[in-house]
């Protein structure tokens, strides 16, 4: 059965996108069939994958031919738009040099389904006509994993607390909360510790609700586990910063961990069992990956449509010495991310 594995926090440009990319990747490269999931309206992922800078160059995925299912909207609209059709996989895009990893494109359009689904998630009398919509984003993920024998996707998650993330937290079998070492990602701890408890108490009305297990596409039976962190080391739009600033940040983002997420997430029973932490070697409290700046490797990246850390010599149009430091650096970044995906195996093949 396919794992399902949220990149979530409500919390901006903390690198939620770029992680789906390149640890999607690195996951792909071990073995694993991995699909990633753009559920931002925003589309950064799909863009990113497929290379386009221009609006016009999303028409090929948004303007689908009739029994065309190529994006997530698509894939949805049986559902949110009562068509007379069952919900069907979407046919996702290959990536150019990972054959294990495909695209669920994202659309644009997702955003109007979010207030349809708000009023689904209230769970009043109303539902009969709402009852297909709570579970039909996990009906669409299953079918898509059926149809590629996907191990593992990853969801790419729009910066908010709506429905739609509401539901895809929910439905998830695992997350991670990616995070950047500055004071609104501390800040982010106190609301995902006050939201989070709310989401999995609407969850599990959610799940004993008889309309909802009856409907065509049933809300599923899941509890969401905490993976880790990932924290990103970098800075925006400040410039550089020195390392003595980010650890000021990193350490109170593992206090706030420690004193606030993670008894919280005890209490509802979204923490693994300490052994499958030891296995691992880490604690709960510690992130999964602490990942440097890519400075300029991230534009050659996004350019090439390649992750962080397996650039050519040709992609990287460097030579001599500074060619040896960025690749030096290049296999820094393999290491950060092979290790977290190998953290990452280890724990849901376990779990
Ligand atoms: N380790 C890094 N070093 C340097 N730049 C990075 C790093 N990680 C991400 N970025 C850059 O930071 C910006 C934000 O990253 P990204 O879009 O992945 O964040 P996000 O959390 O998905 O944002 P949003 O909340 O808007 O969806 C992008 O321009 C990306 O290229
Ligand atoms: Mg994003």
């Amino acid at each position: 059965m396919v794992k399902k594995i949220a990149l979530f926090n409500h919390k901006g440009g903390v690198s939620k996108t770029t992680t789906a990319f390149n640890l999607g990747w690195m996951l792909a490269k071990k073995r694993k069939r991995v699909i990633i999931a753009d559920c931002d309206p925003q589309c950064n992922l799909t863009g990113m994958v497929l290379g386009f800078k221009k609006a016009d160059e999303f028409e090929a995925i948004y303007k689908t031919k009739a029994g065309e299912v190529k994006n997530i909207r698509e894939g949805l609209a049986p559902a949110f738009e009562s068509r007379p059709t069952a919900i069907e996989p979407v046919t996702c895009e290959t990536i150019k040099g990972q054959p294990n990893l495909f695209l669920l494109p994202g659309h644009i359009g997702l955003a109007e389904y979010e207030v349809t689904l708000g009023i689904a998630q209230e769970l009043s009398g109303s539902l009969v006509t709402l009852q297909n919509l709570p579970g039909s984003f996990s009906r669409l993920f299953d079918l898509t994993a059926e149809k590629y024998r996907a191990d593992i996707i990853l969801v790419d998650m729009s910066p908010s607390l709506g429905a739609i993330n509401q539901n895809l937290l929910m439905t998830s079998d695992f997350f991670i909360v990616p995070m950047a070492p500055d004071y609104f990602s501390v800040m982010a701890i106190d609301s995902l510790s006050s939201v989070l408890p709310k989401w999995v108490n609407w969850s599990r009305q959610a799940k004993a609700q008889p309309l909802l297990k009856k409907a065509a596409y049933p809300f599923p039976d899941k509890n969401p586990q905490f993976l880790g962190t990932i924290i990103q080391k970098y800075r925006l739009r400040e410039g550089k910063t020195p390392s003595a600033a980010f650890q000021k940040w990193i350490d109170e983002i593992e206090m706030g961990i420690k004193t606030k997420f993670i008894p919280m997430l005890t209490e509802n029973q979204m923490l693994l069992s300490k052994r499958i932490y030891e296995d691992v070697g880490i604690k709960p409290t510690q992130p999964l990956i602490q990942m440097s700046d890519f400075n300029s490797l991230i534009a050659l990246s996004q350019k090439h449509k390649a992750p962080i850390f397996s650039l050519t010599d040709k992609q990287l149009e460097q030579t001599g010495v500074v060619l040896k430091i960025t690749k030096r650096s290049m296999q820094q970044f393999y290491d950060l991310y092979s290790t977290g995906a190998d953290r990452i195996i280890k724990i849901i093949d376990h779990a």
